[in-house]
């Protein structure tokens, strides 16, 4: 058998085109993109909004491929929608549920098809904790806990006064509003001078929460000396309500709320809001990297808390050009 140059030539050419291709369907099999259903609770606040372009644009850059799905506040809308992401066959699972209890069933055929489901911002009430690799999102007992003891301070001020205070709470049976409740009632314990004297959900939205403080004026009147609401959107909306009943919020009534979103910083910088508590909602790239390491098989923690912080109104305007929500 002779030796050609040109025989040589084409086996190496005809090897490295099938080294090529070998590698080239190898790689497009690792390229594949992780699919995430992420069923997200609705557009309720301002915080939900940024929560959910964090989100996006945070799978956007990890090229992860985002099936995204707005329940409008309804726990059935999200049961429908990671049941679909099971159909789908989706490689993970990602929600923020609406409210805590009622998930075992979706859950475990969740688990069943072996699709991990990682919770963000909210937590559920579920009696097997395997049903769930992660929650990502803040600890609403302890930014309740806050709300309490800035109040306290203020309190100080004013020793003899007696504080009434009206509390807008999120939507019944979710994990802020529980949580934000307790968390305060825990901080304001023992004071005789301050009690909650009225409560009532405002379902986290700023009309619901101007609709209630409304409600709350007309029956208590020039007895409200403090709103704590669960959030900044139903501050907004409780302010509105104030100063449309002739009142100057933040002045004549102490306004505490919760959240930290840049509207509550224009609130606070134009003296209607003294202090809102700091609830991060830019989780999208967490959620991303823990995705990757669950699917990757690392292990992760059962709980990951985000750090944040308190902002008094005299600070406000000092950090607002910091503030990214
Ligand atoms: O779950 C987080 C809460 O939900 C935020 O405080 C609120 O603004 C949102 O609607």
């Amino acid at each position: 058998m002779t030796f050609s140059r040109r025989s040589f030539l084409g086996n190496a050419i005809q090897l490295a085109i099938i080294t090529i291709a070998g590698f080239g369907s190898a790689s497009a099999l690792a390229a594949k993109p992780v699919v995430m259903g992420f069923s997200q609770v609705g557009a309720e606040s301002e915080w939900r909004t940024a929560n959910t372009l964090s989100i996006k644009d945070a799978a956007k850059k990890d090229g992860i491929n985002l099936k995204f799905a707005d329940a409008q506040q309804k726990q059935e809308n999200q049961v429908k929608a990671i049941r679909s992401f099971i159909a789908q066959k989706v490689d993970v699972i990602a929600f923020s549920p609406v409210v805590e209890t009622g998930w075992d069933t979706v859950l475990r055929e969740a688990k069943a098809a072996k699709i991990p489901v990682i919770l963000t911002d909210r937590a559920v009430n579920v009696t097997d904790t395997s049903l769930y690799v992660t929650f990502i999102g803040s600890d609403f007992v302890e930014e309740g806990r806050r709300a309490g003891r800035w109040l306290l301070e203020r309190a100080k001020k004013t020793p003899d006064r007696t504080l009434n205070i009206v509390e807008l709470q999120g939507t019944v049976g979710s994990a802020p509003a529980i949580d934000r409740k307790n968390g305060f009632e825990q901080a304001i314990a023992g004071n005789a001078k301050i009690k909650i004297i009225r409560s009532q959900t405002g379902d986290f939205t700023r009309a619901k929460g101007k609709e209630v403080m409304e409600a709350f004026l007309k029956s208590q009147g020039k007895n409200i000396n403090v709103v704590y609401a669960h959030n900044d959107d139903m501050a907004i909306g409780a302010i509105q309500a104030i100063e449309e009943a002739g009142m100057k919020p933040g002045t004549d009534i102490i306004i505490i709320s919760i959240d930290g979103v840049k509207g509550a910083f224009e609130a606070m910088i134009a003296g209607k809001l003294n202090v809102t508590v700091e609830c991060s909602p830019l989780l999208g790239p967490q959620l991303m990297q823990v995705a990757r390491d669950v699917l990757a098989g690392k292990p992760v923690p059962k709980r990951i808390t985000t750090e944040e912080g308190v902002f008094p109104a005299e600070v406000a305007a000092k950090e607002f050009p910091n503030r990214k929500y």
